[in-house]
């Protein structure tokens, strides 16, 4: 059984029932490493058909193959390189969501570049769009062609965010930049979508979390000293399952961060 998740249950905010998420199916990009292998594994915990999109194929069949070894559930990888994602290969996803699973319940933009630590008189432009195009462009495109399942009945789209991308901070250039811009595209999403009354858009920012894009942005940080992206997971879980007795949701729109997050706060 999964003991990373096991590790640190006891200690979650929220205790979903064991099938909060029977019969829903929910796409996760960057699921095979970090907080989306984390988010995946968790979510076919609870019941969830997984639709795993990644840039790496081998971390995306490890978890693959956990969810198989440990869940009931169906799980499918999708390889796509987000910097390179087109609308065809958006809609043919959509298609085949829809085919293999008859609708899509939930969606987290979760994969990211962290791209240069540098001052913006020396940041290179190169990067700067490849940054952009992963974080913001790719999640806009996904969300524009999956947005026919995603409001076809009750959903969750989870964008992900960083401190950063609530306040500027220097030599974070063009990673910062991009997480602004996903804090205002999940606004508008909310914004725009809020009457259906079926979707709920919501930016969580995981904190510092012990992940290798963290490693690579604190090198001389112990990794030791933040939590596990298992540690977030009652949150995920809190927003994708919606409504259930006695909860209170957060209103479509929200900015969340995991690590401070209270129960039923609205
Ligand atoms: N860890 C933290 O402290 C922290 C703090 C604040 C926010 N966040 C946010 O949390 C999210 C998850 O990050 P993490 O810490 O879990 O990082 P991680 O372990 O490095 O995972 C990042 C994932 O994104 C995927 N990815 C990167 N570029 C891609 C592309 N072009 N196409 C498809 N997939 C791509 C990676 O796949 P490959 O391995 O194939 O590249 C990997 O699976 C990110 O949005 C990050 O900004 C993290």
């Amino acid at each position: 059984m999964y003991t990373e998740l096991d590790e640190v249950r006891a200690s979650w905010r929220y205790q979903p029932d064991e099938d909060c998420l029977a019969g829903r199916t929910i796409a996760i990009t960057g699921a095979g490493a970090g907080i989306g292998a984390a988010a995946a594994k968790t979510f076919a915990v609870y019941g969830a058909n997984i639709v795993l999109i990644g840039r790496s194929r081998q971390p995306l069949e490890d978890v693959f193959d956990w969810i198989a070894a440990n869940t009931p559930t169906e799980p499918v990888i999708v390889p796509a390189d987000l910097e390179h994602l087109t609308e065809d290969a958006a809609a043919n996803l959509r298609d085949s969501i829809q085919d293999t699973y008859g609708g899509l319940h939930g969606l987290v933009h979760n994969a990211s570049r962290l791209g240069a630590k540098t001052p913006l008189a020396q940041y290179p432009v190169e990067e700067w769009q490849r940054v952009l195009q992963t974080n913001v462009t790719a999640p806009f495109i996904l969300t524009k062609a999956l947005l026919p399942l995603l409001t076809a009945s009750e959903s969750c789209v989870i964008n992900t965010s960083s401190t950063v991308g609530r306040e500027g901070r220097a030599y974070w250039g063009a990673y910062s930049v991009s997480k602004f811009a996903l804090e205002g595209f999940s606004q508008i999403l909310a914004d725009e979508t809020e009457h259906t009354g079926l979707l709920r858009v919501y930016s969580v920012n995981p904190g510092g979390t012990r992940t290798a894009m963290r490693a690579e942005a604190y090198p001389a940080e112990d990794p030791l000293s933040v939590p596990t992206p298992e540690t977030h997971m009652d949150l995920y879980l809190y927003l994708m399952e919606g409504e259930s007795q006695g909860k209170t949701l957060p209103v479509t729109g929200a900015q969340l961060d995991a690590r401070t997050w209270e129960l039923n706060r609205g």
